[in-house]
């Protein structure tokens, strides 16, 4: 039998994780911020790659209005799915989401005034086919909008240390995207032009132990947890919850979240 890829393991990961997904709070905060800053005129086309659970999707259908239309791709059928059902609980007529592979994309030349994508650059095994295919969709004069994890929280350093030392670790990623040096080249290379970059941090705080759980089982992470078996992942759990204490205010767990917003532009 052969490995499966990174994206297969992705795929699954993801349909798996789309439920809670949906509950973490830092996703449409920074969502809000990527669609503000792109400036979307009424009646704009847009594709938002790899929607997830519609963080993106959704603030881009309210700026497009009816007169426009938001079309949401993900690579995972149950993200697509969770995110229609939404769409049609909304009764958004002019929104849609499918199943479809960020690297390989069914639209024709030029569909596009915008192509959105929320923190998923990481995960693209060929990111930069996936820009050529960005640039593609686009129409001349269009505009690509990007957000991308920033650098991580330091006082969370042991976190991944821990991680490592009960293996609850899978290796999704494909390439580090944390600071705007490492980000431009991937936009010029794949002619974009006008490259702008503005950074963003959130002193995120989740209320108790168990938001911040869902969290690690709602994003690729769960990969390595799923890993554990049941009484490693108590001990885990256990060491886990008592390194946090260190981050707990009055109002909960606080961690920085920092994320940089590129904005490019299609000649
Ligand atoms: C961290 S989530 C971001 C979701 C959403 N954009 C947001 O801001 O909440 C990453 C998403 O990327 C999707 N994804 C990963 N690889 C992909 C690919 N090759 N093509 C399309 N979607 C992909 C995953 O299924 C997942 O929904």
């Amino acid at each position: 039998m052969t490995e499966p890829t990174k994206k297969e393991i992705l795929r699954e990961v993801f349909d798996r994780a789309a439920d809670g997904y949906g509950h973490i709070r830092y996703f449409p905060i920074f969502g809000q911020w990527l669609v503000d800053t792109a400036q979307i005129p009424t009646g704009a086309h847009v594709l938002d790659v790899a929607c997830g659970r519609g963080a993106v999707l959704f603030p881009a259908a309210e700026k497009t209005g009816p007169s426009g239309r938001v079309v949401g791709i993900d690579l995972s059928e149950g993200m697509a799915q969770e995110t229609n059902g939404e769409i049609q609980k909304r009764g958004l007529k002019h929104a849609e989401a499918h199943a479809m592979d960020a690297e390989h994309l069914e639209f024709a030349d030029g569909t596009f005034d915008y192509v959105l994508c929320g923190f998923s650059f990481q995960f693209f095994p060929n990111l930069a086919q996936a820009l050529l295919e960005f640039h593609r969709v686009l129409k001349p004069g269009g505009r690509i909008v990007v957000t991308t994890w920033g650098e991580e929280d330091s006082r969370w350093n042991w976190w991944d240390k821990l991680r490592s030392k009960y293996g609850a670790v899978v290796k999704l990623g494909s390439q580090s995207l944390d600071t705007p040096k490492e980000i431009k080249p991937w936009f010029s290379e794949a002619g974009f032009v006008d490259i702008d970059i503005i950074t963003k941090d959130m002193d995120m705080v989740f209320a108790d132990e168990a938001e911040w759980w869902n969290m690690q089982w709602s994003i690729s992470g769960r990969a390595g947890l799923e890993k554990l078996d049941a009484a490693t992942l108590e001990n885990f759990k256990a060491e886990t919850s008592a390194r946090m204490q260190a981050h707990k205010e009055v109002d909960g767990f606080h961690d920085r979240l920092q994320a940089h917003c590129t904005i490019a532009k299609k000649l």
